[in-house]
């Protein structure tokens, strides 16, 4: 559930319609659903009651501090893969001893500031990176806190750029050398061993593919035991799908069943501290980008809605063909249309919707591309030298900018042009 909606014929965000918005900040503009946040936190806090579990919050998918702010005072924590979510996860108040850092590339540098700052787990996917953290740690006179992330080997049957699992995937330790790394890794000076990690993949649709990656822990966490290692806290990631909203989708778990899937597939293990990384279902369907619709345009037989949003705001749709919905900010009568959704960026990839029958926009018509809380302006970046987009929370009939959009001057900053080029003429 969300709190997008019609109200007549206006799309409202909570008690705000979104045409003033648009009007008021311009677009492209994200804006997100403080309402929406906060349950789909709660509901998903819920879904894990019995456990002892925390909630670590997936900072690639939406990191605008506000956000952050928002679901760590909901008791969220926080899952970061760099030194730059570090930063901001501190800046937005996390609990240091709610950070969980994953990643396969984790510098020395990006080791040291986790270190200092005491957080709770690296999630560590090699074994150079064990050594290393041994090291950083030993330099300052301390002991990382580590999991070892391991790769189960299952297929979570999803888009092959978001599947973490399987064995040819970069990320994670094999199940079958996890133990002989544990061993070296409870004998490391600067390492204590504390827990378990994994994850799958992301936009899972289906419970099975999480239920066969716990089971496979639960044996290693046996394994392990009889080893004489004994884990604190077992991380089983994030994953979750959502709905995108498109007709013929069967629609994801809810985190309902997904919590009583764990539980099952976790067995005597329930009662160990579990970690949870959700990103796209907590923010998904909070938030939506904002545009105009600067022309129609038709070539041969096709029909072009050219928008003033592009793949640089929201790459999704470009990057894996993926399906987010086009809702008009007004609506109106009249017979709909069957279009391409694209923005101004010089590439045929450049689309937001294709093939889409949508109620018919016209020139200087304002429309919303839903489900876009998630992985939108985390990945959205200035290519065609276009400034990023502005950021709204809305909460009630109240909403603040918390991000304001680029000027042209954000643009340049940290560019110079040396004296030996001398002067343009
Ligand atoms: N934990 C780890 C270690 C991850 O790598 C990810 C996502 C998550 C948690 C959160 O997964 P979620 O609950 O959001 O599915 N840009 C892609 C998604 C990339 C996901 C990367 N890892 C997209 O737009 O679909």
């Amino acid at each position: 559930m969300n709190h997008f909606h019609y109200k007549d014929d206006d799309l409202y965000c909570e008690d705000v319609p979104l045409a003033r918005i648009a009007e008021e900040v311009g677009t492209p503009a994200y804006v997100y659903s403080h309402a929406t946040l906060s349950r789909h936190l709660r509901v998903f806090q819920d879904a894990l009651a019995g456990l002892d579990a925390l909630v670590c919050f997936s900072v690639k998918a939406s990191s605008n501090l506000a956000l952050l702010r928002l679901l760590f005072s909901g008791g969220a924590g926080a899952d970061i893969v760099s030194g730059g979510e570090l930063h901001r996860v501190l800046a937005a108040g996390c609990d240091p001893q709610k950070i969980v850092f994953s990643g396969v590339g984790k510098t020395a540098p990006e080791m040291r500031r986790a270190l200092e700052a005491g957080i709770l787990a690296f999630n560590v996917e090699s074994e150079g990176e064990l050594d290393l953290l041994s090291r950083v740690a030993r330099e300052l006179g301390r002991r990382a806190p580590t999991s070892i992330r391991v790769n189960p080997d299952v297929d979570p049957e999803t888009h092959p750029y978001i599947a973490t699992g399987l064995r040819e995937s970069k990320f994670g330790i094999p199940a079958s050398e996890a133990r002989a790394l544990y061993q070296k890794a409870a004998a490391l000076p600067g390492i204590d061993v504390v827990g378990l990690d994994c994850h799958i993949g992301s936009q899972l649709t289906n419970t099975a593919p999480f239920r066969d990656a716990i089971e496979k822990l639960v044996t290693l966490v046996r394994d392990l035991e009889r080893d004489g290692i004994e884990l604190e806290h077992l991380d089983i990631g994030g994953g979750l799908g959502i709905p995108y909203g498109r007709d013929e989708e069967a629609p994801p778990p809810t985190p309902g069943e997904y919590g009583e899937a764990i539980k099952r597939a976790l067995g005597p293990l329930a009662s160990k501290r579990i970690i949870c990384e959700p990103g796209r279902v907590i923010a998904g369907n909070a938030g939506v980008l904002l545009s105009t619709v600067l022309y129609r345009k038709r070539a041969q037989s096709k029909e072009f809605v050219v928008v003033d949003a592009a793949m640089n705001d929201l790459l999704r749709p470009a990057l894996y063909e993926a399906f987010h919905p086009v809702w008009p900010l007004r609506r109106r009568g009249g017979e709909r249309i069957r279009a391409d959704v694209v923005g101004p960026v010089c590439e045929t990839g450049d689309f937001l919707a294709r093939e889409r029958e949508i109620s018919p926009l016209e020139t200087g018509d304002r429309m919303a591309v839903g489900a876009a809380g998630a992985y939108g302006f985390s990945m959205a970046s200035n290519y065609n030298s276009r400034p990023k987009p502005a950021e709204i929370l809305v909460k009630g009939p109240r909403y603040a900018v918390v991000r304001h959009r680029e000027s042209l001057a954000d643009l340049t900053r940290g560019e110079a042009i040396p004296d030996f080029l001398g002067d343009a003429d």
